[in-house]
């Protein structure tokens, strides 16, 4: 039987809605970003974002309902991101899809945002259990082996900053645009890897990553810049755009060797923000090549933060008979992988998990 499930996204600084089934169709994805209300505090607001998800959700699912061609009646069940991240927006969505769990009699299912990323691939490719997931957004940074839709192994994961919130900071600190990934890679371009930046943590086992200290080295080594010529010269900057990206791509392909020899994974999948860049994804799949294990990356508009993937992701939920009961609550941790060492800190976009 195919299903059809509503999937409500607003544990960060997107309020999203859609309807996805079960036969892997996303019927509408709708996502609507506050960008434009954060911009001015220069990183993500909890209490703004909380107040924007409340005023917005409704509207989205309307939305997507519409869009679909669809109404309440015609779905299976309603799935939302029930944790992790910042709680006022997890709560805006909880309650609004308990709400119409209430008033419809539709089973609820509380989703994990990070599930909601790693499944992504079994809807995009129709991908088979298991795989590796690599996550590298603004808030996310860890590798998961995915062995079933409940199955997920922690490998290793950022002990502090993501790289996506590294490439952000790194351009501000260079009088480059928000987000910063972008414009950042676009600069790279004319410059040339010169600058010698540290590997962190390459030199320590495992599959742990850590990108703060890579971008205290961009800041020390501008100062340097600033002081020897009096301002930073136009190709400098290129230059340490060029050695910071490939300081990142060179970490992520080195720890992502590790991860799929200790996995044994036969596929790599790539998602999050930072996915879209060129020279990381090269990197990473001439690391997959070497390894003799395919590679893919689902499309960035299902890469970033969507209600598709929560709406899939509660399928896979729902196919196997999970459901949450009527007050389901949210959570702002929920480590995928219970057994994980916790990690210290909290990202740009909440807690990490
Ligand atoms: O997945 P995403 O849209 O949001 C979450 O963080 O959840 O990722 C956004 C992050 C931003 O930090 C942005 O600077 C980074 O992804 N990003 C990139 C590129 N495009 C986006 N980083 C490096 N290179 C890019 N081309
Ligand atoms: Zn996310």
């Amino acid at each position: 039987m195919t299903l059809t499930l509503l999937g409500i996204e607003s544990s960060c600084d997107d309020s999203a809605a859609a309807v996805v089934r079960s036969d892997r169709v996303i019927l509408s994805s709708v996502v609507e970003g506050q960008a434009a209300l954060h911009a001015p505090f220069g990183g993500v607001v909890p209490e703004i974002a909380a107040r924007a998800h409340a005023e917005k959700l409704d509207g989205c699912v309307e939305r997507a309902l519409a869009e679909a061609g669809i109404g309440l009646r015609d779905l299976d069940g309603v799935a939302v991101t029930s944790g992790p991240g910042l709680i006022g927006g997890v709560l805006s969505g909880v309650m609004l899809a308990r709400g119409i769990a209430a008033a419809t009699g539709l089973p609820l299912v509380g989703v994990n945002h990070l599930a909601g990323h790693a499944l992504t691939p079994r809807l995009t490719d129709g991908l088979e259990f298991p795989y590796l997931m690599l996550l590298v957004s603004g808030g996310h940074c860890q590798f998961l082996m995915v062995s079933g839709p409940g199955s997920f192994r922690r490998l290793g994961g950022t002990i502090d900053d993501a790289p996506g919130e590294a490439f952000d900071k790194v351009a501000k600190l260079l009088a480059l645009p928000q987000p910063g990934g972008p414009p950042l890679e676009a600069e790279a371009l004319t410059g040339q890897p010169r600058f010698p930046l540290p590997r962190p943590l390459l030199d320590r086992p495992g599959c742990d990553l850590s990108f703060s200290g890579l971008k205290t080295a961009v800041l020390r080594m501008r100062d340097a810049l600033i002081a020897e010529h009096g301002g930073l010269r136009r190709q400098d900057r290129a230059d340490l755009c060029a050695s910071f990206q490939a300081a990142v791509a060179a970490v992520l392909a080195e720890k992502t060797r590790r991860a799929l020899a200790e996995s044994g994974a036969p596929v790599l999948a790539v998602a999050g923000g930072v996915a879209a860049n060129t020279v990381i994804r090269t990197a990473l799949q001439g690391v997959c090549d070497k390894a003799g294990v395919g590679f893919t990356a689902p499309p960035l508009r299902l890469c970033t933060d969507n209600a598709a993937m929560i709406a899939w992701a509660g399928i896979e939920k729902l196919q196997a008979g999970l459901v949450d009961p009527a007050d389901l609550t949210a959570r702002p941790r929920w480590p995928l992988d219970a057994l994980a060492a916790p990690m210290i800190g909290s990202g740009k976009k909440g807690a990490k998990a």
